[in-house]
């Protein structure tokens, strides 16, 4: 079978696959067509895929000649292009385009839904969302010491002793796990807010101190996420985030849940107690924020505070991200290729069920069932 991948539109600079994630597909059978200029942004030439053994072509016949098509972000502006029984490997968003996939899912495509992979230990090596939260997690960090005027160690100088920065962090999911180890390894202390009591021990072994807000709801049938709380609880919750807020010179905010909008545990006043100076990154500031103040289109400074919504930290590490990208999806392709580069999805299989968004016309994956609150066709 042929597999396309696609250059990427508008700021995006990942790629699907780099050139060595190309050999790798190449060694499981597959021939590989890439659009002319789709690696540029992850400064992977066209020469380094030919190299691997690709082919490069336009667009048009990119889409019109390949059996799969890869891509990170959904090719919005193409869905009249692709023919019945293509194959799309992408991060689908399905609530966010929902009508994309519902013209899929008419056009008869099959849609593999990379954010979608269940979060069960055999599939955590095709775990792309995993992987993109990392490099959020170790970016916002960095991007906070960068804009923050103090120091992030503690120094002990002839010009005096440097307190370390306090950096506070909401959420303890992957992004959060990995802010609060660049915070660590920076010499900063690190206070650390999750509803899900199975991350304490993991914050305190990075060294962060877990802070407990007694009553939080937690739910096993949500598959390890957090779910939403009680009015009672979110009360709580706030009062102690403002009160750690004030002490603290950097805030890295994570906290989401599933399909719905981020919980706001950062209120105007929280910031208005802040110190002047201090710096909030705001890493759910795609599906609302945790700030009240967020605005993800630019850098708001209220009362001296800079508060960053971020979205854009994987494309902004297009090499290493792409690289993660691609091994991941490069496992989720072994598990569905017979050998001789053939593309066989298995619904009986729980990861291509759960991932599987569209296919033949219908809608497969519980989750995007559950999230477009699909009931039948
Ligand atoms: P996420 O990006 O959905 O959320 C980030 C964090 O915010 C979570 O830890 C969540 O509990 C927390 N949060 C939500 N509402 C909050 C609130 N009101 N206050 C404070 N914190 C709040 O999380 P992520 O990183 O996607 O991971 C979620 C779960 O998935 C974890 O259980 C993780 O271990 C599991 N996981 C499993 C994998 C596998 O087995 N293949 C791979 C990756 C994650």
């Amino acid at each position: 079978m042929i597999a396309g991948i696609l250059r990427e539109s508008g700021d995006e600079k990942r790629v699907a696959l780099l050139p060595g994630e190309t050999a790798a597909a190449i060694k499981m059978g597959l021939k590989v067509m890439v659009e002319e200029g789709a690696g540029t942004g992850a400064l992977a030439p066209d020469d380094d895929y030919r190299a691997a053994g690709a082919t490069t072509a336009s667009r048009k016949e990119v889409i019109s000649g390949a059996d799969l098509l890869l891509t990170v972000n959904p090719p919005l502006d193409d869905i009249s292009l692709f023919k019945e029984g293509q194959m799309l490997f992408t991060v689908l968003d399905p609530v966010a385009n929902r009508e994309w996939l519902e013209k899929a899912r008419q056009g008869g495509l099959s849609v593999m839904a990379l954010d979608l992979v269940p979060r069960i230990t055999r599939a955590q090596s095709m775990d792309i969302l995993s992987s993109m939260a990392t490099v959020a997690g170790y970016k916002a960090v960095l991007e906070a010491a960068s804009m923050l005027p103090r120091f992030f160690p503690m120094f002990m100088s002839a010009a005096g002793t440097i307190k370390p920065a306090r950096v506070l962090v909401l959420g303890a999911g992957v992004a959060g796990l990995q802010a609060i180890a660049v915070a660590r390894k920076l010499g900063a202390v690190v206070e650390v807010f999750d509803v899900r009591s199975a991350v304490k021990e993991e914050v305190k072994s990075l060294g962060g101190k877990f802070i407990e807000v007694e009553g939080a709801r937690e739910d096993a049938a949500a598959g390890g996420y957090a779910v939403e709380q009680s009015e009672e609880f979110k009360k709580k919750q706030q009062e102690l985030i403002q009160q750690r807020a004030a002490a603290a010179d950097v805030i890295i905010a994570t906290a989401q849940i599933p399909g719905r909008k981020a919980p706001v545990l950062i209120l105007k006043e929280t910031v208005s107690r802040m110190k002047s100076g201090s710096v909030i990154i705001d890493l759910a500031a795609s599906t609302g924020g945790n700030c009240e103040l967020t605005d993800k289109e630019r850098d708001m400074v209220v009362n001296g505070v800079t508060i960053a919504g971020r979205s854009y930290y994987p494309s902004a590490m297009s090499v290493d991200a792409s690289r993660m990208f691609g091994n991941n999806l490069i496992n989720l392709l072994r598990i569905m290729t017979d050998g001789e580069g053939n593309v066989k999805p298995d619904l009986t299989d729980e990861i291509v069920a759960g991932t599987m968004a569209v296919s033949g016309g219908e809608y497969r994956s519980p989750r995007v069932k559950q999230l477009l609150d699909i009931k039948q066709i």
